[in-house]
């Protein structure tokens, strides 16, 4: 039987969205990369004016907005945050300074995982994120960890920015990769690492076609 959930995590630009795409469109699974929600949300506290290092009222942000998520396209899910679809709005650099940050604090935390479980419950998932297999589904029947060196991610986000007509520069992007990689694993609460029962995948000599492969492989023989 194949599993109802899966769950994939790994660090930035390691491949988890466009593996976690294509595994799930191979299945007929949703896919969900919870980066979205966090990243979502960070777009909200922009908006509001309110000072990210105030854990008090981001907890209490966390806990009013509203968020919904419809399928797209694609075969991912786009997240509406009150009644409108943010998702073009996510990956620009603004909210990727600021996410980790937000990102460490427990009541937003908590909130987003409620969510991300609440999405659980519809079954044939697969979810992308730093803390699935640990924290978020530790029931997963699947949990798969990518890793791949810092450099080797630098680069592949690099060249995705460059295609998107962002002309950051690689140091740039080593860089800002570097600070959110510390940032995600040495934060207290649920830092990026993998499930003792993870499997973990170097993509270091892999295509995105290999790496996807072996998964499917895993799942469909689970
Ligand atoms: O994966 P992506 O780069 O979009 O994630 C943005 C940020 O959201 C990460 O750097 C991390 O701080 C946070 N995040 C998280 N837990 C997840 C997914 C993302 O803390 N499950």
């Amino acid at each position: 039987m194949k599993p109802q959930l899966i769950a994939i995590d790994g660090p930035v630009a390691v491949g988890k969205s466009s593996v976690g795409l294509r595994l799930a469109n191979g299945l007929g699974y949703i896919f969900f990369d919870t980066g979205m929600i966090y990243r979502a949300f960070t777009w909200k506290v922009l908006n509001s004016g309110i000072s990210p290092e105030d854990e008090q009222k981001l907890c209490h942000l966390a806990t009013t907005t509203e968020f919904n998520f419809t399928p797209s396209k694609e075969g991912a899910l786009s997240v509406i945050v009150d009644g409108q679809d943010v998702s073009s709005k996510l990956l620009c650099s603004e909210i990727e300074e600021l996410v980790a940050l937000i990102a460490k604090v427990a009541g937003v935390r908590q909130a987003m995982v409620s969510q991300q479980r609440k999405l659980a419950e519809r079954g044939r998932v697969v979810m992308a994120g730093r803390d699935i297999g640990t924290v978020v589904l530790p029931w997963a029947e699947l949990k798969i960890f990518l890793t791949a060196s810092t450099e080797e991610r630098a680069r592949r986000r690099y060249k995705e920015l460059l295609k998107r007509g962002d002309n950051s520069s690689l140091e740039i992007v080593l860089a800002d990769l570097k600070k959110r990689d510390e940032m995600d694993i040495n934060r207290i609460i649920s830092p990026l690492k993998p499930a003792e029962d993870a499997i973990i995948i170097n993509t270091k000599n892999l295509s995105l076609e290999q790496v996807v492969d072996k998964i499917y492989t895993l799942a469909v023989n689970l």
